[in-house]
């Protein structure tokens, strides 16, 4: 069988079957008997190291805060706090909750979120040592209100932005006016708030979007520029957090991040500046770490259209549907290994809505009911973002050694 774009060591065929993580993917999925999330400890690890092997090479101190909002399987937040490789970022007081249980300290959370009510801050605030950065002016008075003198952190927002295929929907700031960080014409009003409570100001914080890979790099690098104009009036900042947002591959057509060029960037702006850089990705350490597996219940000619049905739907992983970033469908034991006995068909999910499609005329081997077949890039914003729609919310979550 010809190598496959997605195709890695870890991730491959052999003898006709698909492999991951050391394991046979059709075996698991029969034994789950269900949709089955399957996650690489080991690649997760791998994907980290390779940003803080990046960031070293910065030569600038730096902290790396894993965004749980990608996926919060309790195991693999265990393990991630055990490697003692990164902290975590989360954005509500039961992500809080939830990453003190797995593991992480207080002074390894780090706080961004939208929204955050009175109740919300109760919760927060118990925690001296958690880095809270501050979404509005709201916020800043609220928390100056509550604990005068505390140190904080403020989300700005540069007005700069980048996401995946520069979708609107993946850009948090940008041209269009989004709901995320303070902007510069409220920055003085901002700064005056935190001054009237005392406020420490220790860390900048930016996100500006999700998914960017090569093509958007200049676009992310004038973001950071557009960022960094903010630290000129912060003479206690200690940190500079430039977000998450680092892509993977989810087409033949994306080639994969460059590690190298992106650290460059960072090198060039921090070169000069006695702060930490902090960077918070969720995607890049576990999208490509995880695949979502589902069995075909139908294969079925409509008109002009073969469809193959599966037993799970949009609400399992709604992110292929919201933001257009596609899971590749990959059969577990492809009946043709030769592309030309192929077929082009629409696999569907079971949820009645017609916005229900893992994928649309595609290539695929042949498939027969109680085939499986593995969504690949399925292990960000999968199980995190599932929903109970229709009562079909059961899945199995594994965490692969
Ligand atoms: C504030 C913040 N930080 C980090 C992330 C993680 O983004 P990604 O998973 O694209 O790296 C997000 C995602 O929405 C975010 O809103």
């Amino acid at each position: 069988m010809p190598r496959l774009w997605w195709e890695r060591p870890d991730l491959c065929y052999e003898d006709g079957r698909l492999r991951f993580a050391g394991h046979d993917v059709a075996m698991l999925a029969k034994e789950a008997d269900g949709p089955l999330y399957l996650y690489s400890a080991a690649r997760v690890r791998a994907n980290i190291g390779r940003v803080r092997d990046a960031l070293v090479a910065t030569g600038t101190p730096f902290r790396i805060y894993y965004a749980m909002k990608a996926n919060r399987h309790a195991p693999l937040l265990t393990m991630l706090a055990g490697t003692g490789l990164c902290g975590v970022d989360i954005c509500s007081p039961g992500e809080l909750d939830h990453a003190i249980a797995c593991g992480f300290r207080p002074d390894r959370i780090s706080f961004t979120g939208t929204g955050v009510a009175p109740r919300d801050l109760d919760r927060l605030l118990v925690h001296d040592a958690l880095t809270i950065n501050c979404d509005t002016i709201g916020m800043i008075r609220r928390i100056g209100e509550r604990v005068p003198g505390r140190a904080i952190g403020i989300r700005v927002n540069p007005a700069r932005g980048v996401g995946y295929d520069d979708s609107e929907r993946l850009t948090y700031a940008g041209a269009q006016t989004t709901k995320f960080g303070i902007y510069r014409e409220q920055w003085g009003e901002a700064l005056a708030v935190a001054r009237a409570h005392d406020l420490r100001i220790t860390s900048l914080h930016f996100h500006v979007g999700c998914g960017y890979l090569d093509q958007q790099l200049d676009s992310w690098e004038a973001a950071i520029e557009a960022g960094l104009s903010f630290l000129a009036d912060l003479p206690d900042a200690r940190t500079v957090n430039v977000g998450g947002g680092l892509g993977v591959p989810h087409r033949a057509s994306d080639s994969p991040l460059n590690l190298a060029k992106w650290a460059a960037a960072l090198r060039r702006h921090f070169a000069d500046r006695s702060v930490e850089i902090a960077v918070e990705p969720g995607d890049y350490l576990v999208k490509d770490a995880g695949m979502l597996v589902l069995g075909v219940t139908d294969v079925e000619r409509k008109r002009d259209t073969l469809f193959v049905s599966v037993d799970g739907g949009f609400n399992l992983h709604p992110e292929p549907v919201f933001y257009n970033l596609p899971c590749e469908p990959v059969a577990c034991v492809p009946r043709s290994a030769d592309s030309a006995n192929w077929q082009r068909c629409t696999i569907a999910g079971n949820i009645n809505e017609a916005l229900d499609l893992w994928a649309k005329d595609v290539a695929m081997p042949p498939q027969q009911e109680n085939d499986f077949i593995a969504f690949l890039n399925a292990g960000g914003y999968g199980a995190a973002m599932s929903s109970h729609h229709c009562m079909r919310s059961h899945f199995i979550e594994m965490l692969l050694a």
